[in-house]
Order: structure tokens, then C-alpha cells, then sequence
């Protein structure tokens, strides 16, 4: 993309580092032909003229804000042979997304001070996009003092109902966000119990029913004040979320692009590859899933990105790790999404942007706004191509998308800084820790 110096003088002109001009840029109204001027990091001003000692050009394209992932799994420290927070990160800059919250299932497992700072030290050094760290069940007070974004994913089903009921209120207590991983253990057990003779990969979604998500949902929502679900998978887990809600319930949730694009037909295709907690769902489920993003009752589009290798993904159904890589495909097939109007693109700025900053307490972050961080993806709304695994920068060198058509982004601007444009343009440790406001 061209880029030069970049100047435009004025009697009233601020002087700034960077402005992207004669792109269309969207803004709390919507899209806008506005030139964008930064200074240190942050937008300095919508219009105007003033002038930048460095111009970016972005006609024939859209300037969204970055996108934020609030659930990926990173895999480091512990398991760096399946991600790490550089390829992690950089998988993430490749598509759009410029901050990141990670969850706590690392090794050691993130659970108080020591551990949560020995994670934030490692992604200080290495990740090339702006983080937050969740912390997890155990000493919740501590790692709210070092600056967890929320607590969770709590997986429920590793829980007793008692102790679950725990960790809510003392996550709440710690003026936190509970976020949980709603499938519960009973059934599951059972599900599995009846189900673990058959081999077909759909037996694992038979395994762990809809039922799960909706007793782990009324658990938890009976235990909490305010709760965030994660990666919603049916439509009755989604009825009951409309009902909390309905009922004045301060309850957000997320949804992950395999959730609306995939269900338990596709295992014929991929198999185990496709395994995944919550499991792949009918396609009534995606049809709802759809309706509630498009709705708003689902705030947040969120990847679940859980890279594992393809060795591992191939073993039998019971065997294979659940999960699949998602972080640097979730922009790109969202805005296709938009382009075959299956969702408007102010719905789907709002879930992987704004909804996210304001739920999980980044101030600075989710929108093109003067005083917010200059976070940017460039787009050239016309540029389709189809997902290849080779192309993609995770080290699960894998996609569940492969084929499918996406629209990857032109740039990506991380607090006035071209990050990412066909490779990487910042050095590891780029990317800055966001304790939750
Ligand atoms: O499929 C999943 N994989 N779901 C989760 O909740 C965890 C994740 C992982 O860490 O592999
Ligand atoms: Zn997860």
C-alpha cells in the first residue's frame, strides 16, 4: 500500500504522526469519507486539516477499528508446540484482530499471583498485539490485584455444583467478570457413559447434548449476579440467555464462527478435526446462533481459538483434543458474512469491537474515536479469496476453513503503527498488557 509522507497545512492544524486518508472510515455514524489523523499512538482528530509526517493511503478501502479477541488460547506457557504467544499474536495481527484475552488453561494453569505474572511476562516479551490475561479458579483476589481481565473460561463441568458456586461469588466479590464455559459435568457423564462405544465423531456431540449447555446455564445463572457465557452453541441456551436478560439479568454472551458455520453434518467432511467443547450443534442451532448475533442478544463474536496439532486432531473421536484455530479467520469470514448478508457490518464492528472494549473493560479500545488508541484493520471490501492453512501464521498449520471464502485484511494498525501488511512490520513485545480497567 502506498505510504509517504503526508502533509496538509492549516492555520487551526495539529501536528501528528500518521493519517490515513481518502478511506472510508467507520465511526460511531456509521461509514465515512474522512481522513483519520493520529499523534502518539491515538487518534487525534476525524477531518480537518492538519498535518502528519506520514500518510497512509486507503482509497478503495474501509478503516474499521481493530478487531478484540476476548477468548483465545495461546497455549504459552506449557504447551508451545501447539501455539506460542508470538505465532499466536501474529496469527492474530494477520487477521485483523489487535487485542487478545487469553485464557487460563495454560501449564502451570493460571491460578494466583505467581503464575499470572509468569504468563504476563511471557506475553510482555513476545505478543505482537495488545493483551489481557484471564486469571482462573483459585486465588481470585490475587489475580484481580495484578489486573485479570475477567475470571474464566471456568469450565463448569470440572466443578462441583458447590464449588462453582463459589468461585461465582467470590470472582464477583473480587469485582470481576465471571466468564464460563457452560456445559455441565452430570450430563456430560451420562451423554458419554450411553455414547463411548460408538466411534462416528457425532456420537461426541451426542455425548454432550444440548441439555448440558442449558442445566450449566440455569446453574449458573441462579449463582451469580453478573455472568459473560462463553461460545454459545444452542438455541435454547440462547432462549434462556433472551429470558435472564428479559428478567433485567446483567448476563452477556459470545458466539465462535465454527458454531454458526459448522454442525454435526460437516463431521462427515473433517471428522475429529471438528471436535470441539461445546460440540458442533444441528443446523437449527446455527440458524439461531445467527438470529441472536444479528439480534444483539449474542454481544460478542468471539474465536475460541484452540490450536492443536493435526497428529493429534486425526485420532479417533474419543482420543483427538477438542478444539480448533480460529483467530486469524474470525474477521475474514465475518465480513464475507456481511458481503452474502447474513449480518449487517455495524452489527458484526459492534461484536468484535465495541461490545468487547466495553464488556471486558478496555477504555481505550473498540472504536475509531478521537482519544481512543488508533487501532485499524484496512479492508478492500472486494478483495475475496479462499482460506489456505499454508497462508495462515498459527502453528496448528491447520484450518477447519480451509476452502472457505473470507476477506482478509489490507493492514493492521495497532496504536499508530502499521503491524502487520503481507508480514509482520513490529518486533515481538510489541504488543502491551491492558489491565482491566
Ligand atoms: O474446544 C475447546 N478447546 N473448548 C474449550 O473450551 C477449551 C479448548 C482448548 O483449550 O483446547
Ligand atoms: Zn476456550
Amino acid at each position: 500500500m502506498w505510504r509517504s509522507g503526508g502533509g496538509c497545512l492549516g492555520s487551526l492544524a495539529i501536528s501528528c504522526d500518521l493519517v490515513v486518508k481518502n478511506g472510508r472510515v467507520f465511526t460511531s455514524s456509521g461509514l465515512s469519507s474522512i481522513d483519520l489523523w493520529i499523534r502518539d499512538g491515538r487518534v487525534a482528530a476525524l477531518g480537518g486539516p492538519n498535518r502528519a509526517e506520514e500518510a497512509i493511503d486507503a482509497r478503495g478501502l474501509i478503516v474499521l477499528p481493530g478487531a478484540l479477541d476476548v477468548h483465545v488460547h495461546f497455549r504459552d506457557p506449557g504447551f508451545t508446540h501447539k501455539e506460542d504467544w508470538e505465532s499466536g499474536s501474529i496469527s492474530a495481527a494477520a487477521g485483523g484482530v489487535t487485542t487478545v484475552v487469553d485464557q487460563p488453561n495454560t501449564l502451570p494453569r493460571v491460578s494466583d499471583r505467581r503464575t499470572f505474572q509468569q504468563k504476563l511476562d511471557l506475553a510482555r516479551r513476545h505478543s505482537v498485539v495488545d493483551f489481557g490475561l484471564n486469571g482462573g479458579p483459585g486465588r481470585i483476589e490475587e489475580q484481580a490485584a495484578a489486573g485479570a481481565a475477567a475470571i474464566g473460561e471456568i469450565f463448569t463441568y470440572e466443578h462441583t455444583d458447590s464449588a462453582l458456586v463459589k468461585i461465582l461469588q467470590e470472582t464477583e466479590a473480587a469485582g470481576l467478570l465471571a466468564t464460563v464455559h457452560a456445559e455441565d459435568g452430570g450430563v456430560i457423564e451420562e451423554g458419554t457413559s450411553s455414547c463411548r462405544s460408538m466411534h462416528e465423531p457425532s456420537a461426541y456431540s451426542r455425548a454432550r447434548p444440548a441439555l448440558a449447555e442449558e442445566v450449566a446455564l440455569r446453574k449458573a445463572l441462579s449463582s451469580s449476579g453478573r455472568l459473560h457465557i462463553c461460545h454459545l452453541s444452542t438455541a435454547s441456551g440462547l432462549n434462556l440467555i433472551r429470558q435472564a436478560k428479559s428478567r433485567g439479568r446483567e448476563v452477556s454472551c459470545e458466539v465462535a464462527p465454527h458454531h454458526l458455520l459448522f454442525n454435526v453434518k460437516d463431521y462427515g467432511r473433517q471428522g475429529s478435526f471438528l471436535k470441539m467443547n461445546p460440540p458442533l450443534r444441528t443446523q437449527e442451532d446455527n440458524d439461531a446462533l445467527w438470529a441472536g448475533l444479528r439480534e444483539g442478544s449474542i454481544a460478542i463474536l468471539a474465536s475460541d481459538h484452540a490450536p492443536h496439532l493435526p497428529e493429534e486432531k486425526k485420532d479417533d473421536i474419543w482420543e483427538a483434543p477438542p478444539g480448533v484455530p480460529g483467530v486469524e479467520t474470525m474477521l475474514p469470514l465475518m465480513l464475507m458474512a456481511v458481503k452474502k448478508n447474513m449480518v449487517a457490518l455495524e452489527r458484526v464492528v459492534d461484536a468484535l469491537s465495541e461490545k468487547p472494549a466495553e464488556i471486558f473493560g478496555f477504555p481505550s479500545k473498540g472504536r475509531i474515536e478521537v482519544g481512543r488508541d488508533a487501532d485499524l484493520v484496512l479492508i478492500d471490501p472486494k478483495a475475496i479469496s479462499k482460506i489456505r492453512a499454508d497462508r495462515l501464521h498459527s502453528r496448528a498449520e491447520w484450518t477447519p476453513y480451509e476452502g472457505k471464502e473470507a476477506i482478509f485484511p489490507k493492514m493492521t494498525v495497532l496504536r499508530g503503527q502499521v503491524i502487520f501488511e503481507d508480514g509482520l512490520e513490529v518486533r515481538p513485545g510489541f504488543g502491551k498488557f491492558l489491565a482491566r480497567a
